[in-house]
């Protein structure tokens, strides 16, 4: 049986009520709180930034698992880290020099982690894989929660795991991740899924039940893998 990790994105949790909803994903079972930042120049949206991730920070008992949509991201990693976080993700194409951020990122203490967008080769992970904790397959394009899984990034995670063979990194996959689509992702190789809408929807704070059932789909989905 699979032991994947589930991490729920607030992207799609209620912004006026984030602390509660933190709390209600973790009575819920998750494993990681999935934090999206959006900048509004790497990705055509605008989410949060450092301070909110700090507010948020003693609402998280479990991982808080930071997936940043910002270019250029050297300077904004440090407030990022201060702000708690325990995996700081940035993507492949978040500034000229991977391998330096990537080392910024263990050397303030937090787990690395690189983002590829649907478009990203597999490529360009060849001599960064060193230096990573975590690679994050995009399996929408980034920007907004509720969109299409992108089937051809099935491929790429049974690739990117032949790659890693047998150096201790996640596989997180991002992007209409649902019970349906779940199962091929841990096939492949997943071994983190991000879920925002299949998820949140049909919930609310008080009522941590149906984030408990909605998790428990997802899981249940990969079980028998
Ligand atoms: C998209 C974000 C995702 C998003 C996932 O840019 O990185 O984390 O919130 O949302 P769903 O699960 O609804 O596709
Ligand atoms: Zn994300």
């Amino acid at each position: 049986m699979a032991e994947v990790k589930i991490s729920p994105s607030i992207l799609s949790a209620d912004f006026a009520r984030l602390g509660e909803e933190v709390r209600a994903i973790e009575e819920a079972g998750c494993d990681w709180v999935h934090v999206d930042v959006m900048d509004g120049h790497y990705v055509p949206n605008i989410t949060i930034g450092p301070a909110v991730v700090k507010a948020l920070r003693p609402h998280v008992k479990t991982i808080m698992d930071v997936h940043l949509m910002i270019a250029p991201v050297d300077s904004y990693i440090e407030a990022f880290a201060d702000a708690g976080s325990d995996i700081i993700t940035i993507h492949a194409e978040a500034g000229p020099h991977l391998d330096r951020s990537l080392q910024l990122i263990r050397n303030l203490g937090k787990k690395a982690g690189v983002s590829l967008n649907p478009s990203t080769s597999e490529d360009v992970l060849k001599y960064v894989l060193d230096r990573v904790d975590l690679i994050l397959l995009m399996s929408v394009n980034p920007g907004f929660g509720g969109q299409s899984f992108i089937p051809s990034q099935i491929e790429k995670i049974a690739r990117i795991k032949d790659m890693i063979g047998d150096r201790d990194i996640e596989i997180e996959v991002d992007g209409g991740v649902t019970p349906e689509t779940a199962p091929a992702c841990v096939a492949a190789g997943a071994t983190a899924l991000v879920a925002g809408s299949a998820v949140f929807r049909g919930g609310k704070p008080e009522d941590p039940s149906v984030y408990k059932a909605n998790i428990d789909a997802i899981r249940q989905s990969v079980a028998h893998i």
